[in-house]
């Protein structure tokens, strides 16, 4: 079998078999393919699309690209949660610990920053010492221990995504129903859980924009957990705006440990329940929806959250002496504050748009080997519905390094109308299959 004619099959819009499909990503994770090959078949696939045959295939191929981890022995059930990825969406460094905390098993692997959206990995590293390459085996000893652990891909497990994943964050294929099934569902199907919330992402900040293509992106995900004997919930959430109140690596963590703490701002909090309740209902460790919320809340509260989310930082090497001041860590060269022109109410965010500032700022890569800086950030004051009076401040930058015609490019982002009627949903549905 050859690699370049499997490749001419998929660019000629050619349905590939699943002995194509299967060599293609051996090949891959041996790493028998060199980056201007798989990013040809990445493009191909972006633009051909795949059966959903096609896709089930390929998910199967990348999980089983490495190790999938037995979990058996560890008692309890194991429930992980995943978003299909946005801006200022840091639900999993909340949620994981707090669903520890009510006695779910969290075995989690996460994914880096991708195109204009943040990664929960570039997140949890900008807390110092914090490593997400562990073993298996330390990977196990942690869920034994401590009910969660927070990896990424690495060589063993799920590793032709890990490959594919960087090169689909720097050439411009990361919008592809297959090519995020098959991505998402691999790491999912190799951590050895027996249930998954998923958090589909609908508006101008999400991979898939429209509704139709978010909906089909949900079946197709839903379709590959069913198949593999999966529960499985999905929710399609609002991403027309951030979430939460800033966007970057290290003041998205400040933000998650005011969270773990009860502190934190309300949608972020709302929805990390409300995804952490659909656990809890998955685990049969509560009946009803708002008995599990208020079980989390009250895990919120008492800060046995946040003790869980300080226990894994310590046991993944990660300095928690930090969170005794968390604002002083990664002091910025510059805090710019972004001042609104007009008065009147924000009726639009534009969230795409805003993730790729902030990656410029360096809280993304462009390329592939980019480095991240945990510093660079951007806070947001007024979201859409609220009211502004022309001289106030819409944003604040943090930055380490100039970006050509900053304060132009932010204030662009946001629409202000006179009047708007504010028809925003958190949550738009949820899915039970
Ligand atoms: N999260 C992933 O793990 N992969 C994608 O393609 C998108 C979001």
């Amino acid at each position: 079998m050859n690699y370049t004619t499997i490749l001419e099959k998929k660019r000629d819009g050619l349905r590939l078999n699943s002995r194509e499909i299967d060599f293609c990503i051996d090949e891959i994770a041996r790493g028998h393919v060199p980056d201007y090959q798989v990013s040809a078949l990445l493009m191909a696939i972006y633009i051909q699309g795949m059966t959903p045959q096609e896709t089930a295939r390929l998910t199967r191929a990348m999980t089983h690209s490495g190790e999938i981890i037995d979990l058996s022995d560890i008692p309890g059930p194991k429930i992980d949660k995943h978003s299909t990825g946005g801006v200022g969406d840091k639900v999993s460094i909340v949620l994981a610990p707090l669903a520890a905390a009510a006695g779910i098993n969290v075995p989690m692997i996460s994914g880096r920053s991708l195109g204009h959206t943040g990664g929960t990995l570039d997140k949890l590293e900008s807390i110092p010492g914090f490593r997400t390459d562990l073993s298996i085996e330390e990977f196990k000893t942690n869920i034994k221990d401590l009910g969660l652990c927070l990896i990424g891909q690495t060589k063993d497990v799920a590793p032709a995504d890990k490959i594919m994943y960087s090169l689909r964050d720097a050439t411009a294929t990361v919008s592809s129903v297959p090519l995020i099934t098959s991505s998402i569902m691999s790491k999912k199907l190799a951590e050895g859980i027996n249930g998954l919330v998923l958090d589909v992402k609908i508006g101008n900040g999400s991979f898939l924009p429209d509704m139709d293509k978010a909906e089909q992106l949900t079946q197709s995900l839903i379709d590959t957990a069913m198949l593999n004997d999966l529960k499985v919930t999905a929710m399609l959430t609002d991403m027309d705006q951030p979430l939460g109140d800033c966007a970057g690596n290290w003041v998205e963590i400040v933000e998650s440990v005011n969270t773990l703490q009860g502190k934190g701002p309300q949608d972020l909090t709302e929805l990390t329940l409300a995804q952490a309740a659909h656990m809890m209902l998955m685990a049969e460790k509560a009946e009803t929806f708002d008995q599990a919320k208020e079980t989390l809340t009250g895990l919120l509260n008492n800060g046995k959250a946040y003790e869980k989310f300080l226990q894994i930082v310590e046991r993944q090497y990660g300095d928690i002496s930090v969170f005794e001041n968390p604002e002083e860590l990664y002091q910025p060269a510059q805090k710019i504050s972004i001042l609104a022109q007009e008065s009147g109410i924000i009726s639009s965010m534009q969230t795409r748009d805003i993730g790729y500032i902030l990656v410029d700022l360096g809280g993304g890569r462009r390329h592939v080997h980019d480095k991240i800086d945990p510093a660079a950030a951007i806070w947001f004051h007024r979201k859409k519905g609220e009211a502004v009076i022309a001289g106030d401040t819409l944003m604040t930058v943090y930055t380490n390094r100039p970006v050509k015609d900053l304060e132009k490019k932010l204030l662009e982002t946001v629409t202000i109308s006179e009047e708007f009627n504010l028809d925003n949903h958190l949550i738009y549905k949820t899915i039970k299959p």
